[in-house]
């Protein structure tokens, strides 16, 4: 079947890998992909929200299925859009519904829904400009650090880790004023939680559910985690710490009340619930966060990790028989190692010339921020590229991946040479 991914980043990159090898493609398009995807598929100049285009699309190239990558789609509510329209209402779109995603769209709506689903997290109240008085006298109630959460989606920049009252209630104040626009008309205060974080991710037809591969990834920008945060800058599946009795934990106390909350909330979701997660006092996991989608340096370690026939798992979601498939994982491990340019996650310079680019044994590279400049490849993002190596021995993976970052060559290059350092 000729099948439409939509997207851009290194997370679609590992998705074109995984659905381009099943032996149910016949046809992989990526709208709008990227020179890293051209290798499995044909790129369609389409944008990923632009649903009228990938309506016709669609329709002109007779796609049997649609496999949404990144949230903006999502939030949007490309799933409703293709159910409402008798055209393409018999396509399915692996995603979750515009009230699905709203799991991440909203952290007060995530957060409200845990607590009905009885699932563990951090205790939290929630404020309008409204209740700007109340929240500010709460905030004082609170220990510290204190951490905030504009409601809406925030380009991942909205959450803040206070380190004193005053500072919290400024923020507080800047967030309710329209520092992050209107995903900050609504604000969540929530309890800090330590621990160390680990990714979670639910394949879910609605109702049946596979637990994929878990992994763990740095998102600050500075090696032992310091400095801004990014969207990730590098990720290991499996982390050795997040062991099984821990994972029964998790399935037994998250996962299966958020697949049945969703079910008895009427929510349609048939795709990926990322699940991020604090292992708090060593043993005891509570949710940091849900995503609507797979994570993005994650899936270029989670997916190389699956061995089933990855359209065959999606087409059991789209039927609702997930519980017939089968989902076989790797024994080896997975490393991914991000090359940003330098300057990123602040301000940055794009179109610098890319050398040495290219799969490498048991390392694959994925392109997240790369475009083609006639016949030459040049950045043209914060991230770059995702250097993945598979070994049975995850510190090997890492060290492959390591001596290939080193070798790729462009101007500013910058990465995290202590991706695991956590986990040795
Ligand atoms: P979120 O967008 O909710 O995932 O938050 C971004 C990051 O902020 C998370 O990955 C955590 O590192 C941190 N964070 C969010 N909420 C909390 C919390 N309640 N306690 C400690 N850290 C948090
Ligand atoms: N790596 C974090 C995310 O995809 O949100």
């Amino acid at each position: 079947m000729n099948i439409l991914l939509i997207g851009s980043g290194g997370r679609e990159n590992a998705f074109a890998r995984q659905i381009a090898k099943s032996k149910l493609c016949s046809q992989l398009f990526i709208a709008p992909g990227n020179p890293g995807t051209i290798q499995y598929g044909e790129n369609v100049a389409v944008n990923a929200t632009d649903f009228e285009g990938i309506k016709q699309f669609v329709l002109e190239n007779d796609v049997k299925m649609v496999v949404v990558g990144p949230e903006a789609p999502l939030v949007k509510g490309i799933f409703d859009y293709f159910k409402n329209d008798v055209e393409i209402a018999h396509i399915p779109v692996i995603g979750p519904s515009q009230k699905g995603a709203l799991l991440e769209g909203s952290k007060a709506f995530s957060k409200a829904f845990m607590v009905r689903n009885n699932i563990p997290t951090a205790a939290y109240r929630e404020f309008t400009a409204d209740e700007m008085q109340t929240g500010l006298d709460y905030i004082q109630t609170q220990s510290l650090p204190i951490v905030l959460k504009a409601d809406g989606l925030a380009a991942g920049k909205g959450v803040l880790i206070c380190q004193s009252i005053e500072e919290a209630q400024q923020e507080f104040k800047n967030m309710l004023s329209g520092k992050f626009g209107s995903a900050g008309d609504k604000v969540v205060i929530e309890e800090f939680m330590s621990g160390i974080e680990f990714s979670v991710f639910v394949l879910s037809d609605g109702e049946n559910y596979k637990i994929l591969p878990v992994a763990k990834d740095y998102k600050r920008i500075g090696e032992k985690d310091t400095g801004l945060n990014t969207g990730g800058m590098g990720a290991v599946s499996p982390p050795s710490f997040v062991t099984e009795s821990i994972m029964q934990k998790v399935e037994r106390e998250v996962i299966i009340p958020t697949v049945k909350g969703l079910q008895k909330e009427n929510i349609s979701y048939k795709g990926i619930i990322y699940i991020g997660l604090m292992n708090t006092a060593g043993d005891t996991p509570k949710v940091v966060e849900y995503n609507c989608r797979m994570g993005d340096p994650e899936a270029q370690v989670v997916l190389p990790r699956i061995e089933s026939d990855f359209v065959e798992l999606l087409q059991h979601v789209a039927d609702e028989t997930l519980n017939q498939a089968e989902l076989k994982i790797s024994d080896e491990a997975a490393v991914t190692v991000i090359l940003a340019s330098g300057g990123y996650p602040e301000d940055f310079v794009k179109g610098y010339e890319i050398t040495g680019a290219k799969d490498n044994g048991d390392t694959i590279i994925y392109h997240a921020g790369t475009k083609m400049q006639g016949v030459q490849l040049v950045t043209n993002g914060g991230r770059v590229l995702a250097v993945t190596t598979l070994d049975k021995d995850w510190l090997k993976a890492l060290d492959a991946s390591n001596k290939i970052a080193e070798k790729i060559q462009f101007q500013d290059k910058y990465y995290r040479r202590d991706i695991g350092f956590d986990l040795i």
